[in-house]
């Protein structure tokens, strides 16, 4: 048996903020990070609430660390918060769906009532529609996938208005979040029909409008396509899981500090020819991942006569858009010390293979395979 379900309500569309007129006489905890605050960007959204005493927690980095939940916790109990509304990256949504669940645990707070709102500013993570919360222990230089249908926000509210402030470089690592996403679920152990289904239109829609996003800030119908795709690929990996290319993300983004979605660009071209797997063919036939790149290939007007082609062009494809948004190739054009990953390799591929999103990647994982998917991105 497997799910599907869109337990959060999606409010999408310029104007969306709006629904938040109907939130009334409650005690408001904004969560956020501190250029979003800096901004105006919670006031803006407070200005929507309907006679509620709000508080903003402004204390969100990238990539949130334990501490940042333990002082969002203290916030919440400072204001005795009955909604939580999270605006900002998925650092912020993820760091808000964390204070939540602790403060439930630690204050014994009713959250199972409370309402989580979450409003992303960027077009990426799909957190918005999640069970998961990514937070990093700093000490260790680990990013943890926190998972849990506790942890999903009840409301979204994908308005396009607050991406336009993204600077290109933002929205082109966010945007191939979008896209290892989709990807990823396409092909995952547990992809279904309903996932497929998100997962074909997100990619679709971002090779055609993420180019536009990154060339046009304030072209706001590619930034409304973008963060509609970043929901549906959200949806799509929340019910058929990720893979390998965002276990060795997370391992590589606690220790060497590159955007989430950065580094999932740099590992995607390796990660689909490791998954389609072009030099084993069983029984006159190639494995189900190379066969479903082939057809996402096909829904993307690429030629695919055969299995070989399609892959071959897809991946082609998922480069050209790297280069064409100035994303780099490998490791070392992102200008990381390679002596360093060289120091970090054991711990790196440990990590990867320990993630829990590592579970779901369709071929089977072993210590050489994510070696040498690391060697390949460092250049
Ligand atoms: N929960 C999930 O399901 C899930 C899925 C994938 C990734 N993640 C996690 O989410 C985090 C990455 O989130 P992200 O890629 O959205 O980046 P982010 O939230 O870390 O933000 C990146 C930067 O962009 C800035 N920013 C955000 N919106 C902006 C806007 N509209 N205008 C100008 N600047 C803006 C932020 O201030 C920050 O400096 C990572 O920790 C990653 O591991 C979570
Ligand atoms: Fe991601």
């Amino acid at each position: 048996m497997q799910e599907f379900s869109l337990g959060t309500r999606i409010f999408f569309g310029e104007g969306a903020l709006e629904r938040l007129r109907r939130v009334e006489d409650k005690r408001v905890l904004i969560v956020t990070d501190k250029f979003m605050n800096q901004m105006g960007v919670p006031q803006r959204v407070a200005a929507f609430l309907t006679n509620c005493a709000v508080s903003v927690f402004d204390g969100v980095v990238p990539d949130p660390p334990v501490e940042v939940v333990t002082a969002g916790v203290e916030a919440f109990r400072d204001c005795g918060a009955q909604i939580v509304i999270a605006v900002g990256g998925g650092s912020t949504i993820d760091a808000a769906k964390a204070i939540r669940e602790v403060a439930k645990q630690v204050l014994d707070a009713d959250t199972d009532k409370m309402e989580c709102f979450a409003i992303p500013t960027t077009s990426g993570t799909g957190s918005e529609v999640t069970d998961y919360a990514v937070i990093t222990n700093r000490e260790q230089g680990l990013k943890y996938p926190l998972h849990s249908k506790a942890l999903r926000p009840m409301v979204a509210i994908l308005d396009p208005e607050l991406t336009v402030s993204a600077p290109p470089s933002v929205t082109a690592d966010t945007g191939m979040d979008v896209l290892t996403h989709a990807l990823e679920a396409y092909v995952s152990t547990g992809y279904n029909d309903f996932s497929d289904a998100m997962c074909e239109k997100a990619v679709s829609l971002v090779f055609r409008f993420l180019p536009l996003a990154v060339a046009d800030g304030n072209d706001l119908l590619a930034r409304e396509k973008m963060h509609n795709a970043s929901c549906m690929a959200g949806l799509a990996f929340n019910s058929a899981g990720l893979g390998v290319n965002h276990g060795l993300a997370h391992a590589i983004g606690g220790k060497l500090h590159i955007a989430h979605g950065r580094i999932n660009a740099i590992l995607l071209p390796k990660v689909l020819a490791y998954n389609a797997d072009l030099t084993t063919v069983h029984k006159g036939e190639y494995c189900i991942a190379a066969r479903k790149y082939q057809r996402m290939a096909k829904v993307l007007d690429l030629p695919a006569p055969n299995v070989r082609l399609g892959v071959t062009n897809l991946i082609h494809e998922v480069e050209k858009l790297n280069r064409k948004i100035g994303i780099p190739a490998t490791l070392k054009a992102q200008g990381v010390d390679l002596a360093r990953v060289k120091e970090l390799k054991e711990g790196l591929v440990a990590a990867a293979l320990a993630d829990a999103t590592t579970a779901t990647n369709p071929r089977s994982v072993e210590a050489a395979h994510v070696e040498k998917i690391l060697t390949e991105i460092m250049g």
